[in-house]
């Protein structure tokens, strides 16, 4: 841990870090080669870190802030370290998933939704992608532990049992050249040690029927390639659910779908929630999709949090610029597409973020206050807050 610290702090201190007006569009080969070595030397420390064995289990266990939460995630940071600088796709992230809800993650393409939750799962691209800050608190039976501490053979067994993840594509988690019945046949015996290969099967086909998918039996020995789309999202979801995790991840789960399936999808997803009691982080960059499903809405803007609340905060008073936007791009049935309102701009350049609040370029609302430093986080409500300098009238966020 000190380890990891003193590696930050050199890091920060670094020519390329934040803030560093140097433009990635004139470097000179020898600065890539210099960046590079420094990130290979940063990331085998990291490495070497998570590679060790008989790590004790004091040091990855944690105490949950609040015992309604299944997942606390706090300060998280997760960077890429590449040739031209580093990406801080995650920088600084807090928020929580309480038991039995569903928190939807929204934002534009590109602002860190997917790298957090495969943060969670520990499936970020290494050694680039490291997690270099923050504690992952979720809650198993008997103990909790920080999932970005967590060796990685102990985290196998987490992920798939007791978290699991639903992907925007589905052949990301089906095998082309195994059938489908097979590949869920799978997750459950490796999740049920000892139960015969009958009962096994008889639970798979019980899966598939769960998801809705009418011909259990047939399906049960076909290709995914043999699917529509539609059915792979739910035999995949099928998969993913198979044992009954505590925490569902869905990534986009309906994007690349028509909208009456993706209607069906998520009914889907509210009703198996329901019946294996867990909970759900849905990602989305479609606010409409969450307005539907969602208890608490986080709405993230470069890798950080921009405003959080209650669903109903956030629909009815949506505070920060940038959800407003979001708010007004939104398409509804008062609204034709010719009257859709787009955002002005474009995310910054995630190697060279500004030292002002990452919106500015592009805000509407901007004034003298917004010349400074990133805002900080201020309180609306008890469940409410915003990263903007109109409501510094109320209170900071742990002030
Ligand atoms: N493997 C990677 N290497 C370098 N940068 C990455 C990698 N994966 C993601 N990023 C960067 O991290 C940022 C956040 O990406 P992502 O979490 O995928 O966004 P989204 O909100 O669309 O899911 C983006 O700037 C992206 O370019
Ligand atoms: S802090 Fe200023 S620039 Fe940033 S979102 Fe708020 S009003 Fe806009
Ligand atoms: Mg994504």
């Amino acid at each position: 841990m000190e380890q990891k610290k003193g590696l930050i702090q050199k890091w920060f201190g670094r020519k390329n870090g934040r803030g560093s007006a140097k433009s990635v569009n004139y470097m000179s080969a020898k600065e890539i080669r210099q960046i590079s070595r420094e990130n290979r030397r940063i990331t085998d420390e990291f490495e070497r870190v998570r590679n060790r064995e008989n790590v004790p289990e004091s040091e990855y266990t944690a105490v949950m802030k609040d015992p309604g939460n299944i997942l606390e995630i706090e300060d998280l940071n997760t960077w890429f370290f590449t040739d031209i600088g580093t990406v801080k796709a995650v920088d600084g992230v807090t928020f929580s998933v309480p038991r039995g809800k569903t928190v939807g993650v929204v934002g534009e393409s590109g602002c860190g939704k997917s790298v957090t939750a495969l943060s969670i799962m520990q499936l970020v691209q290494r050694p680039q992608g490291q997690v270099v800050k923050g504690e992952l608190r979720f809650a198993t039976d008997d103990l909790t532990i920080d999932l970005v501490r967590i060796p990685t053979e102990k985290m196998q067994k987490i992920r798939g049992n007791e978290i699991s993840m639903i992907f925007q594509e589905p052949m990301t988690s089906l095998n082309p050249v195994f059938k489908v019945g097979m590949q869920i046949d799978e997750v459950i015996a490796l999740h049920n040690e000892g139960m015969k290969s009958e009962e096994v099967k008889a639970r798979t086909i019980e899966m598939i029927k769960l998801v809705g998918i009418a011909n259990a039996e047939g399906v049960y020995d076909m290709y995914p390639h043999e699917l529509s789309g539609g059915m792979r999202q739910r035999a995949m979801i099928a998969m993913a659910l198979a044992c009954t995790p505590k925490l569902i991840i869905a990534d986009e789960p309906t994007t690349a779908l028509d909208v009456t399936i993706q209607a069906q999808i998520m009914d889907l997803l509210r009703q198996l929630k329901e019946r294996i009691n867990s909970s759900i982080m849905l990602i989305t960059h479609d606010l409409g999709v969450i307005a539907e499903m969602a208890d608490y809405v986080v709405v993230m803007y470069a890798g950080r949090i921009v405003e959080q609340g209650t669903a109903a905060e956030v629909f009815h008073h949506p505070s920060h610029p940038y959800t407003v936007g979001l708010m007004a791009s939104r398409p509804s049935r008062i609204r034709s597409a010719e009257q859709l309102y787009s955002i002005p701009g474009s995310v910054p350049n995630p190697i060279d973020m500004p030292n002002y609040c990452y919106f500015r370029d592009r805000c509407n609302r901007a004034f003298e206050a917004c010349n400074g430093d990133y805002p900080p986080t201020f309180s609306i409500s008890g469940t409410h807050s915003a990263a903007c300098y109109h409501y510094s009238a109320v209170s900071e966020v742990g002030k």
